[in-house]
């Protein structure tokens, strides 16, 4: 990817929920130490600011928004932002989302919203954003879906649709994208530590740890599950040249999750 403003300016990214301590965080450590101007977007603001801070004593290059990416001019914001901060913007990670483990006859309208909200109406809104913002010369949208657009679970009915939806946004917006420049991939994790997770899991598992200790076992095909880092790693993959030929894919990092038909 080229930057317009000049070869020898860092290319700048937002990443939305980048504050997170899973995947979020992971992605905005691995971009900011290779280079990038990383606008991180979260509404975490004491997270948000604390991540900013330690990437930035690290000599690294990044700038905290805060705001909640479903409210409508969020993305057009965020954009803004990046631009007075750092004169433009060269990709976007749609990484902020939400989970919900329920039965579909106890989930009300104003759940399922949200949820859509979160993890739909906000990466497309801030694909818009990008699309128009992102120069001519190229640049890379990468989205984070979920092993649960391919596969589910009891209880995962509105959480798989929404990344589902993020999967043919994902070939979609390349296709529309693809004219301008700009390449649109998207990573589908399996399961990565996060204290949201965790929460997830307790609906499920009274002990978390020992659910989460044989889940590599039962459900993956190698021994240590993926880390966030490792998600950012992929992440820089798709944003960089070495990938200038891929667009419109979709990629699992579960650790053989997806590969399985029953579990081992
Ligand atoms: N962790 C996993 O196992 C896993 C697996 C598959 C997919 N995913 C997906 O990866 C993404 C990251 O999940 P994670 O669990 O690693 O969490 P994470 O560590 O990336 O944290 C999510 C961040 O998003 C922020 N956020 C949530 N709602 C927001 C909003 N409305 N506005 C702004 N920021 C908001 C939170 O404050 C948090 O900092 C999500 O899209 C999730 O669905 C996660």
């Amino acid at each position: 990817m080229t930057n317009a403003r000049g070869a020898t300016a860092a290319k700048t990214v937002i990443v939305t929920g980048g504050a997170g301590e899973g995947i979020g965080g992971g992605v905005s450590a691995v971009l900011a130490e290779a280079g990038w101007n990383v606008v991180i977007v979260d509404l975490d603001l004491e997270t948000g600011r604390a991540l900013s801070k330690h990437l930035a004593g690290q000599g690294l290059s990044t700038a905290f928004f805060e705001a909640d990416v479903t409210m409508p001019n969020c993305a057009d914001e965020a954009v803004a932002f990046a631009q007075s901060n750092f004169g433009g913007v060269d990709a976007l990670v749609n990484n902020a989302g939400i989970g919900m483990v329920k039965d579909i006859a106890d989930v009300s309208d104003e759940e399922y919203r949200r949820i859509f909200s979160v993890n739909v109406d906000a990466p497309y809104r801030f694909s818009r954003a990008a699309v128009c913002a992102i120069p001519r010369s190229g640049g890379a949208i990468v989205n984070i879906g979920s092993v649960h657009a391919l596969a589910t679970l009891a209880g995962y009915t509105v959480y798989a649709a929404t990344k589902g939806a993020i999967d043919s946004l994902t070939r979609a917006l390349a296709i529309d994208c693809g004219p301008r420049g700009i390449r649109v991939n998207c990573i589908h994790p399996g399961l990565v530590p996060s204290p949201q997770n965790r929460e997830l899991i307790r609906r499920f598992a009274d002990d978390v740890d020992a659910w989460l200790d044989t889940y590599t076992l039962r459900k993956q095909l190698l021994a240590n599950l993926p880390t966030p880092r490792q998600v950012g790693e992929l992440v820089k993959f798709f944003l960089s040249d070495a990938a200038s030929a891929i667009t419109g894919q979709s990629i699992a990092i579960d650790g053989g999750t997806s590969a399985m038909l029953y579990e081992r």
